[in-house]
């Protein structure tokens, strides 16, 4: 599958006519699942508009080494950190030959110099110029410096020539980036996941809640972004940063997370609930701080929606639906009722005391075919087999 799901692309344009094509390159990247940056050489802004570039890819273009606006909003060093892959399309002769030669005079080359990243170069100019042994030599340093070649293709030319310069078609540019990526065994996928305690509030300043810390769904989200997909966390409320690349929602109450989930899982291929949702909730949140008095006080609860219920008995409900269950006794038989009793597909069951608040976790997990253990270990390492057998499953045909 063509992926480039959470890649970090940043575009370099130099001025050739076929900077004009960077609009529709640009569109497929995004499609792709690619974040894409712009930086344009002066030359660059003739052809094509800054503002198109900005409007396509969603991100300010950088255009100035020197501007202090777009420095202070992302830096070009922080920028150069920033890319997975620089790739430069249309690349002139003109600006094949600074690359090579290391100059650093506007914000493109600075960047081609001081990324870490991998770079691409997808060459356009007239088949003369192409031809040219300096032109040749340039791009045999490039090469041997272990740059990427895109193209260039053949065909009549802006000039009128034919022959070997054209900018490879957009198409075939996204296909050549995405190649030079690991593809993850979740790459294009969208995985939303649920995680961390509920609170439901009993006045303005009470609440009820659980232990749940939100460590064992923060780890699922972020080996899932590492295995290629895009990933959707509702999260309630953790004390836990928020993965790299992953979109966090964050939540308070279980009918607040209810109505997230909702939005999140449609088209999604997988669901994962790992939150600890309240299973009830109180009847009534009074307006002002409940008083003190007598020595005994009533709370009325209701129950909560089931939030994987919702989504499992959904028409077009994920691919995988998948559950946990933190039990404290027989956790092998109330995993397959609650298997069945969910329609889920997969469920990973544990033993509730061990596992609230710690970094590791020993599974049981339970399908329609029955259980197996999942060697104990830490929730990442633990987290990365749980994906490896979801997106197992995503490859054979659905029982829904
Ligand atoms: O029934 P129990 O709470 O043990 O089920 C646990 C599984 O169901 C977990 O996947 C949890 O995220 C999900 N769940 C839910 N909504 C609830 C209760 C549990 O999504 N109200």
């Amino acid at each position: 599958m063509l992926s480039l799901s959470n890649k970090r692309i940043l575009l370099g344009i130099t001025g050739g006519i076929a900077a004009y094509k960077c609009a529709e390159l640009t569109r497929l990247f995004i499609k792709a699942g690619a974040e894409v940056r712009i930086v344009m050489t002066k030359s660059a802004t003739e052809f094509i508009t800054p503002l198109t570039l900005q409007a396509l890819s969603g991100n300010r273009v950088h255009l100035d080494l020197l501007d202090p606006e777009a420095e202070a909003a992302m830096g070009h060093i922080e920028l150069a950190r920033w890319a997975d892959l620089v790739l430069v399309a249309p690349a002139t002769a003109n600006s094949i030959a600074r690359i090579t030669h290391g100059e650093a005079d506007d914000i493109l080359t600075t960047l081609v110099l001081a990324t870490p990243a991998p770079i691409a170069i997808a060459p356009a100019m007239n088949q003369g110029m192409w031809a040219d042994a300096q032109t040749q030599a340039n791009i045999a340093a490039l090469d041997a410096r272990g740059y990427t070649l895109i193209g260039p293709g053949s065909g009549e030319q802006a000039c009128g020539d034919v022959g070997l310069g054209r900018l490879s078609e957009p198409e075939e540019i996204v296909t050549a980036c995405a190649a030079l990526f690991d593809t993850g065994a979740l790459a294009g996928r969208h995985v939303v996941i649920t995680g961390g305690p509920t609170r439901e509030a009993l006045d303005p300043v009470r609440y009820i809640s659980n232990h749940s810390s939100g460590k064992m769904a923060y780890a699922l989200a972020a080996e899932a972004c590492a295995a290629g997909a895009r990933v959707t966390l509702i999260s309630g409320p953790v004390a836990l940063a928020t993965p790299d690349r992953v979109t966090r929602i964050d939540v308070v109450s279980a009918l607040d997370m209810l109505a997230a989930t909702l939005d999140a899982v449609d088209g999604a291929d997988v669901f994962i609930g790992v939150a600890a949702v309240a299973d009830y909730r109180p009847a009534h949140i009074a307006d002002e701080k409940i008083k003190k008095s007598g020595d005994e006080i009533m709370l009325s609860l209701v129950k909560n929606p089931d939030i994987i219920a919702e989504v499992a008995k959904r028409e077009n409900r994920p691919a995988m639906v998948v559950g946990f269950a933190a039990e404290t006794e027989n956790v092998v038989a109330n995993g397959q009722s609650k298997l069945a009793a969910k329609k889920l597909d997969l469920l990973f069951a544990n033993q509730a005391t061990d596992t609230f608040n710690s970094d590791s976790v020993a599974i049981t997990v339970i399908d329609a075919e029955g259980a197996t253990e999942l060697a104990a270990g830490n929730k990442h390492l633990v987290a990365r087999k749980m994906l490896q057998m979801i997106a197992e499953r995503l490859k054979l045909p659905s029982a829904h």
